[in-house]
């Protein structure tokens, strides 16, 4: 397999991973913290979102789609359980870095020169990336 087409694949089970994540941090905060229920479930219908992008991308280029959504989704809502001993801004700091890690990624792709279709994707998602990953400081005020 390519490498464009590992880097798809795995740009959409990091989506799906982050959609159940986040989907588990909603339940968990629902009755501690709504405002931030509110925002975790905001997010994970953005990274449920572009996912969809990535596999359309994909079903576009390959003319099928990529297993194991489902799968991935679960593995996501496994870890936001397993993460529930870790203080709330202890995670959400562990959180701040992944998601500015996937910013900076998206933002080197985007100067390169890449798949169009693939890059339309990038330039969508990337503000939404951007606003995941300030959601620490906006919480912690920092
Ligand atoms: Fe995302
Ligand atoms: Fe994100």
């Amino acid at each position: 397999m390519d490498d464009f087409k590992k880097n798809l694949i795995h740009s959409y089970k990091m989506e799906m991973i982050g959609t159940g994540l986040y989907k588990g941090l909603s339940m968990q905060s629902k009755t501690k913290n709504a405002y931030l229920s509110t925002r975790f479930q905001e997010f994970s219908k953005q990274e449920e979102m572009h996912g969809k992008l990535f596999q359309k991308c994909f079903k576009d280029l390959y003319g099928k789609n990529i297993k194991s959504g489902f799968f991935w989704k679960l593995t996501g809502r496994l870890a936001a359980f397993i993460m529930r001993p870790i203080p709330l801004r202890k995670k959400m700091k562990k959180l701040q870095i992944a998601e500015q890690d996937a910013v900076e990624k998206i933002e080197k792709l985007l100067n390169e020169n890449i798949e169009p279709k693939f890059k339309k994707v990038l330039k969508v998602i990337l503000p939404h990336e951007v606003l995941h990953a300030s959601l620490y400081k906006e919480i912690f005020k920092q």
